[in-house]
């Protein structure tokens, strides 16, 4: 067991701060907060090991690409990114994110989208029926059909979703994996008072489509470099389109979180294909040789100095065996102290971040 005193002495401070230092919406900036996503990292991190071991020009890997945060930011610092993953939905984020936009076009996107409905849609899935109050339904479907006379199709798709997210049918308190659809009024433990389900999706639709604008526009003027290749596939048989410089990368983690289900609504509103049985992480069994293997995938396409960050909250200690079955030797490891709320320890966890060669 550590001591206090020898947990600090490991800790990177550069990687290290507090709610009141890094708020909310400096996390959540531009693109970042398109849609929720649960696992992602702080794009913060990002940055700090885009500056230590990448140059602008660059290509940056990340074969766990989720939401797209490394891609982003890569991006923004004037790396070239390219990203696999294997949820359909996270391709299409993280695709949105670095996708390129003329306001122009956004703007009768937008006029577009306003039209009013010329008939009601229907539809025969039984989760959409389970899930959303009948106005919801109807106004997400609508929007869902307006979406096919746009400019960026794939953009409204996120907003759909984001939409979707907040109408659906759940507590307030329980949004990342609800059970069962509520259907009275509850006593929410986030609001700390009776809240009742919601009953529409137009108010999120026009508020997020604002949203999705300012966050588009402000990330196409600060972002150095557009190229990035999105790529949905497995990773343990998907390669770079070109040799990298730089892999960054968090794995899923065993039992943690299901990447396909956290997204439920967005797959069957969107009609995308779910590939949940080649999720890596869904169980222990075949974890750490599913991990070694993308690894060793990503080292095979690095160029000679390049280097492979991997960030894990690593409670079972697999990482050691996994980084010796990809072939590759730890340079350095550095640990992150987490705070995510003041005042509440409960939030408060190291991540580790491990550095390694081929
Ligand atoms: C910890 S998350 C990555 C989060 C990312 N760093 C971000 O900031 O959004 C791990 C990701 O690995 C993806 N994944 C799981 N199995 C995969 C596989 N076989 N091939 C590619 N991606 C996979 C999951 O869908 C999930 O998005």
């Amino acid at each position: 067991m550590q001591t206090q005193a020898a947990i600090y002495r490991e800790i990177d401070l550069e990687l290290s701060w507090s709610e009141q230092e890094m708020p909310e919406r400096e996390r959540t900036k531009h693109v970042h907060r398109l849609h929720p996503y649960l696992g992602k990292f702080v794009p913060q991190l990002v940055e700090v090991f885009l500056h230590r071991y990448a140059s602008p020009g660059q290509l940056v890997w990340d074969p766990f690409a989720g939401s797209g945060t490394t891609l982003v930011e890569a991006n923004a610092f004037g790396a070239r990114a390219a990203g696999c993953d294997i949820s359909a939905f996270n391709c299409l984020l993280t695709r949105v994110k670095t996708g390129s936009y003329a306001s122009e076009a956004l703007l009768s996107d937008v006029v577009r989208l306003a039209a009013p409905a010329s008939k009601a849609p229907r539809t025969t899935s039984p989760y959409l029926k389970q899930w959303f109050a009948t106005r919801s339904r109807r106004e997400l479907l609508a929007f869902r059909d307006r979406i096919e006379l746009t400019s960026y199709p794939d953009l409204w798709r996120v907003v759909l979703s984001r939409a979707a997210r907040s109408a659906r049918l759940t507590r307030h308190d329980d949004l990342d994996f609800p059970r069962e659809p509520v259907q009275a009024e509850y006593f929410c433990h986030k609001h700390r008072r009776v809240c009742r389900p919601v009953g529409e999706a137009d108010k999120f639709l026009r508020r997020y489509v604002r949203d999705a604008v300012q966050r588009v526009q402000e990330f196409s003027e600060l972002r150095l470099e557009s190229s990035a290749t999105v790529i949905h596939g497995d990773a343990r048989v998907v390669d770079p389109p070109e040799p990298v410089d730089l892999v960054l990368t968090s794995p899923p983690y065993p039992g943690l979180i299901d990447y396909h289900e956290q997204h439920a609504y967005a797959f069957e509103l969107l009609g995308l294909e779910r590939r949940d049985a080649a999720e890596i992480g869904r169980g222990v069994k075949g974890y750490c040789d599913d991990v070694a293997a993308v690894l060793a995938r990503a080292a095979k396409a690095l160029r000679p100095s390049g280097k492979i960050v991997v960030v894990v909250n690593d409670s079972r200690g697999l990482y050691g065996a996994i980084l010796s079955a990809a072939g590759l030797r730890l340079e350095d490891r550095v640990l992150r102290h987490v705070n995510r709320r003041t005042g509440r320890r409960s939030g408060e966890y190291y991540e580790e971040v491990l550095i390694a060669t081929p």
